[in-house]
């Protein structure tokens, strides 16, 4: 097991009814700033729980956060909190709504332009507190320090992470997530569990605890990711996927472990670009990352056959193949696509999409290796 100082300073008020416990866990007397999505918290009623619940503060609210976040719309937030003399951010969405309000709790004191936090890295020193209300279990968000922000007009997705970011809460009712759609709910499974294979497909380092960790996470999210499209008023399912989805990416699985991201990373342009979800990206991208890393891979390839999928006959070759099949046809069963055909994108398309990882200098993968033509094989791998 590699070094690792860890340390994930978010509370986390779990169950039915807890929307209401806002009111003791934001500091009496701050001005808040709700901030949400399109709309869909004012049809399930989770805005009026929200409501009920800052009865007795003042607050405000900025609605209109984009699925993948755009820059601009978190820089007309960031104004309106200058403005309006902010103390604390409230996000009530899914992985998009709060990533953005990360991005703004950064970008408000930030001195400088903000778009270099995410197009230079440039070091965040401060961030305005916040805290988050849970709708959609996908990302980890709401238990992490990171974010992932676009600017459509140049095409680019990027992401960023401080420590001053962490929610200082996460509100998780697992009855708000009713209400998704089905093409929410397979792209939270997917994601959920595609994290934590970033974190556990690499090589292994006798890091047992976070392997046996894992495992059983994505152990659970593929038994109640299949279960829970038919059954999407099971209270239990919903509340096992939420609190799996949330421990794949609050940082304990991946300690002392060497990580890959490529997936994602090589992701972030099929979303710029093409508009696909952020999970719709993955679907395609992790059976090309399996295959083209099958050697580096090999051994958790295998190990992960026989934990999570019992698959244990055939030679090692074979017993692979048979992991990788097993794994897309899981996205599939989940109803995602995981060719970019069936996206109509074409292998004129490819260099386009690498050109964000060649102008990062991008070198992905948890030996560093996968730099933009190779990333451009993997894409070529799952035309
Ligand atoms: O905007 P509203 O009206 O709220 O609708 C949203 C949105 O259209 C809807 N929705 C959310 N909760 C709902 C609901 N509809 C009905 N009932 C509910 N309870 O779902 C749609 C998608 O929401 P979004 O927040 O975009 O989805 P998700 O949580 O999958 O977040 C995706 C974003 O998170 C980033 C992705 O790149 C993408 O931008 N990620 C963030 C990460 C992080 N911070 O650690 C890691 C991830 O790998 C990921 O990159
Ligand atoms: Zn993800």
């Amino acid at each position: 097991m590699n070094n690792f100082e860890f340390c994930n300073p978010v509370k986390v008020v779990f169950g039915k009814g807890t929307i209401a416990r806002l009111s003791a866990l934001i500091p009496e007397g701050l001005k808040v700033l709700v901030i949400y999505g399109g709309g869909s918290i004012k049809k399930n009623g989770i805005y009026e729980q929200v409501a009920d619940a800052l009865n007795g503060f003042q607050w405000l609210e900025f609605s209109g956060i984009e699925a993948n976040p755009h820059y601009e719309t978190c820089m007309q937030a960031v104004e309106l909190v200058r403005k309006e003399k902010i103390h604390f951010l409230l996000a009530v969405g899914g992985g998009s709504v709060i990533d953005a309000t990360k991005f703004i709790a950064a970008a408000v004191p930030f001195e400088g332009d903000p778009w270099d936090i995410l197009a230079k890295g440039s070091p965040v020193k401060e961030a305005m507190p916040l805290g988050a209300v849970l709708t959609l279990p996908a990302t980890g968000s709401e238990m992490n320090e990171r974010a992932v922000i676009s600017r459509v007009s140049e095409g680019k997705k990027l992401n960023f992470a401080t420590l001053f970011v962490f929610p200082k809460f996460a509100v998780m009712d697992p009855e708000a997530t009713y209400s998704l759609p089905a093409r929410q709910v397979a792209n939270g499974v997917v994601d959920s569990f595609i994290h934590v294979i970033e974190q556990y497909l690499t090589y292994p380092v006798n890091a047992n605890v976070q392997d046996a960790f894992a495992e059983s996470l994505m152990k659970i999210i593929v038994e109640e990711g299949r279960k829970v499209l038919s059954d999407p008023l099971n209270y239990d399912i919903r509340a096992n996927l939420m609190w799996a989805a949330t421990n794949a990416l609050n940082g304990w699985i991946g300690q002392g472990t060497p990580q890959d991201w490529s997936s994602h990373r090589i992701g972030y342009a099929l979303t710029a670009q093409f508009g696909l979800d952020h999970a719709e990206t993955l679907a395609v991208i992790l059976p090309g990352v399996m295959e083209y890393m099958r050697r580096e891979k090999r051994e958790k390839i295998l190990q992960l056959g026989v934990a999570v999928f019992n698959i244990t006959e055939g030679n090692p070759e074979e017993r692979m193949n048979k992991v990788i099949e097993t794994v897309e046809t899981f996205f599939r069963d989940m109803g995602l696509k995981t060719r970019l055909n069936e996206y109509e994108i074409k292998e004129s398309d490819l260099d386009k999409l690498v050109e964000p990882i060649a102008q990062m200098g991008w070198v992905l993968g948890e030996y560093g290796t996968i730099d933009a033509t190779v990333a451009r094989e993997i894409l070529r791998l799952r035309l």
